[in-house]
């Protein structure tokens, strides 16, 4: 069995963690931490845990190293900095769920607004998009699990900038999420009184996870790719729904896209093209699957894509991460 540890266990991406690995055929759950005045145990703090009778502390990063293979840091952004070096060190497999291992260190320090303390692990750090990346997440020690917006976009737009197909400045992302995208801590913002009744934009073009989306787009296309990006908070716990717009440089119908998304994905057992449906967020909450529709609207497509924002948008895609780490199926532990 594969001993495994979460850091930030009590947080939204941490308990949904907890959640597939306490059932995943291959794993021993070892430790859990968070900050918390005193020790408790988790399923004291989280009764519908019942069956994971493991007592949730604060962080001794040598404690947690001595009885684990490889931990799954579901920290806030600029805290995975260090705590990720560290287990590193004492030779630990590590699979961050923040933002700190994702971007060169420039950008970051940018967009993040914190110095990257650890410049020299961004080489090790593998981007954890299995349907991209799946042979270099074999051999990976660090794996900079994607954000949830960029997991939805990403995949949707992969199959057109692979083959070069999107005409220059046309992309525009509208992207839609429920509050459970902002995580589990106290936020005005994120009052049911605020959020209930109502849906709003925010960070209209100025979202960290732009520099994210198009440092992979970018790849894709061999040149740079700049979006227009516009993320909304709708009044649901969970679930993303991108709707994207674009044109094509060549014309091609209707069929011919549906079946370039099926080539490409042929091989990516979490990713769904709908033929006779559109994608909707009731169809992929609590599990780790993308759906993706296409349709073809006078010389534009659009392409709209859903997700569970805590499942393949976080904690089920690092599940997805440490099965092809670890060798183990694909799929094991997820739906
Ligand atoms: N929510 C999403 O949909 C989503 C999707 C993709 C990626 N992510 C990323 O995943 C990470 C976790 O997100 P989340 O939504 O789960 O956040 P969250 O609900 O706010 O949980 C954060 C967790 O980290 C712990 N923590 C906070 N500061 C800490 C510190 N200094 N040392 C040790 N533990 C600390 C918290 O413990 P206490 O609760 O005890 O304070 C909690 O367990 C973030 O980087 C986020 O950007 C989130």
């Amino acid at each position: 069995m594969l001993k495994t540890a979460i850091v930030g266990a009590t947080g939204y991406t941490g308990c949904e963690l907890v959640k597939i690995l306490s059932r995943h055929s291959q794993v021993e759950l070892t430790s859990l931490t968070a900050v918390l005045e005193k020790p408790q145990r988790f399923n004291q703090l989280f009764p519908q845990y019942v069956h994971v009778d493991l007592i949730c502390g604060n962080l001794n990063i040598e404690e947690v190293a001595q009885n684990c293979d490889l931990v799954f840091l579901a920290l806030p952004h600029t805290v995975s900095l260090e705590i990720a070096s560290q287990f590193l060190k004492l030779g630990k497999k590590v699979i961050d769920l923040s933002a700190d291992y994702r971007l060169p260190a420039e950008i970051y320090e940018k967009w993040y607004k914190t110095k990257h303390s650890h410049p020299e692990l961004l080489k090790k750090a593998v981007y954890g998009l299995p349907e991209l990346y799946k042979e270099k997440i074999k051999e990976a020690e660090l794996i900079a699990n994607p954000g949830c917006y960029p997991t939805s976009v990403i995949l949707a737009l992969a199959p057109l900038f692979k083959q070069g197909m999107v005409k220059n400045n046309s992309l525009i992302i509208d992207s839609k999420t429920g509050v459970s995208g902002a995580g589990r801590k106290a936020d005005i913002n994120l009052h049911f009184s605020e959020v209930i009744a109502n849906i709003k934009a925010y960070k209209v073009n100025s979202h960290q996870h732009i520099p994210e989306i198009e440092q992979e787009l970018s790849k894709l296309a061999n040149e740079r790719i700049d979006i227009v990006f516009t993320p909304h908070l709708i009044p649901v716990d969970r679930g993303i729904l991108s709707t994207i717009y674009l044109s094509l440089n060549k014309e091609i119908s209707q069929k011919e896209i549906f079946n370039l998304y099926k080539d490409f994905y042929s091989q990516s057992p979490f990713v769904k093209i709908l033929k006779n449906f559109l994608p909707q967020t009731k169809d992929v909450i609590f599990s780790n699957y993308c759906q993706l529709g296409m349709k073809m609207v006078k010389e534009k497509i659009i392409v709209i894509s859903a997700i569970d924002n805590l499942v393949k948008g976080a904690a089920g895609q690092a599940v997805q991460n440490m099965n092809i780490m670890c060798g183990f199926e694909e799929t094991e532990g997820l739906m």
